[in-house]
């Protein structure tokens, strides 16, 4: 009980410092049930300033702000319409990102110059307790851009230095970053997939929600961010079912069908159809590939058919990685 209690104070220390940090106009790291985010005040222009070169982000590409709280987002959102309303009370606190037409006031730095502002409540507990007394932070994932998000401590300090500060100590137990879903238009767009379901989105809201494939030619990305290359490691990752001949020394993900042919040094993880340990791990297994010095990541086709939740998350990652 007492190396308990110790541990809970030494964390609010930590969390108190965290804070301090950030009104002094710095950043801190912090673990949430996605993946690591990289905070600043939502409010400080320079800080956000310091997020973008410490990441080595596009200025086009714009952050989300975390709250600890659904009332904060009437300080950064015009409108908050029914729907979103209805999706705050039943997702929130979650691995939900909800994007609402923003206030003037909200710095154009942090939106990259769009009318819309991204929010999002996570539900992890250090995350909220740390946005409690910190107030609202823009927190893109906490790694270089392109690299694979961080969902360990370690992945942060090996990305961004052994200066920012790291709240947190655990794996994110998501592993994947949150759903994106724009309902500043006249129907809901989802943006990014994660591990939530649209099927439930829907049930929810009534209506369908429209895939950003679906949005017309010739309008703005929904999401910038979708754009830039994602979640590569320096190893090449493909696709391979199991009757491919693997490259020596590949590091092999697969889900239902293990491989018979293995070559020398080839690494084979066998998800056996955990398809959420699959997601947790995605980006510490590319990590670990560059670490071995692996050439290559093969990953087996995932289940074919409508995909939804932590498949279409997974699919959607990995297509990103793959560059197709
Ligand atoms: O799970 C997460 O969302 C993590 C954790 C730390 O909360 N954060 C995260 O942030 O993934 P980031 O910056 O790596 O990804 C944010 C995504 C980008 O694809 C960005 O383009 C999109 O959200 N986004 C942000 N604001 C937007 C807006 N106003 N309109 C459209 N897309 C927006
Ligand atoms: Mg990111």
């Amino acid at each position: 009980m007492k190396a308990e209690s110790t541990h809970e104070a030494t964390l609010r220390e930590e969390i108190k410092q965290a804070a301090a940090r950030i009104q002094q106009g710095d950043v801190v790291a912090f673990e949430t049930e996605t993946v690591y985010g990289l905070g600043a005040s939502a409010w400080d222009a320079d800080a956000i300033r310091k997020v973008f070169a410490l990441k080595g982000r596009p200025a086009d590409n714009p952050l989300i702000v975390h709250v600890s709280h659904p009332d904060e987002i009437s300080q950064f959102a015009a409108d908050i319409p029914e729907r979103a309303v209805l999706l705050i009370n039943h997702f929130w606190p979650g691995p939900l990102t909800v994007i609402l037409p923003k206030k003037p006031a909200v710095l154009d730095i942090l939106t990259g110059g769009l009318d819309t502002v991204a929010l999002r409540m996570p539900a992890h507990p250090l995350a909220l307790a740390f946005l409690e007394e910190s107030g609202p932070l823009v927190a893109p994932s906490a790694n270089r851009s392109g690299r694979p998000s961080p969902t360990t401590r370690e992945h942060v300090l090996e990305d961004l230095g052994p200066e920012v500060m790291v709240l947190g100590r655990g794996a994110c137990s998501y592993g994947l970053e949150s759903t994106v879903l724009d309902l500043s238009a006249s129907s809901p767009i989802l943006c990014r997939p994660g591990h939530l379901s649209m099927e439930d989105f829907s049930t929810v809201l009534g209506e369908p929600i429209l895939s950003m494939t679906h949005a017309k030619d010739g309008q703005a990305p929904r999401s910038p961010g979708m754009k830039y290359t994602h979640y590569s490691p320096d190893a090449t990752v493909s696709w391979a079912s199991s009757d491919v001949t693997p490259p020596p020394r590949s590091l092999w993900l697969v889900h239902s069908d293990i491989p018979t042919k293995i070559a020398e040094g080839v690494e084979v993880i066998d998800y056996a159809g955990d398809f959420r340990k699959m997601a947790r791990e995605l980006y510490d297994r590319f990590r670990q590939a560059d670490h071995e010095a692996r050439p290559v990541v093969l990953i087996e086709p995932l289940p074919s058919g409508p995909r939804d939740g932590v498949l279409a998350a997974l699919a959607n990652r990995i297509n990103k990685a793959v560059g197709a």
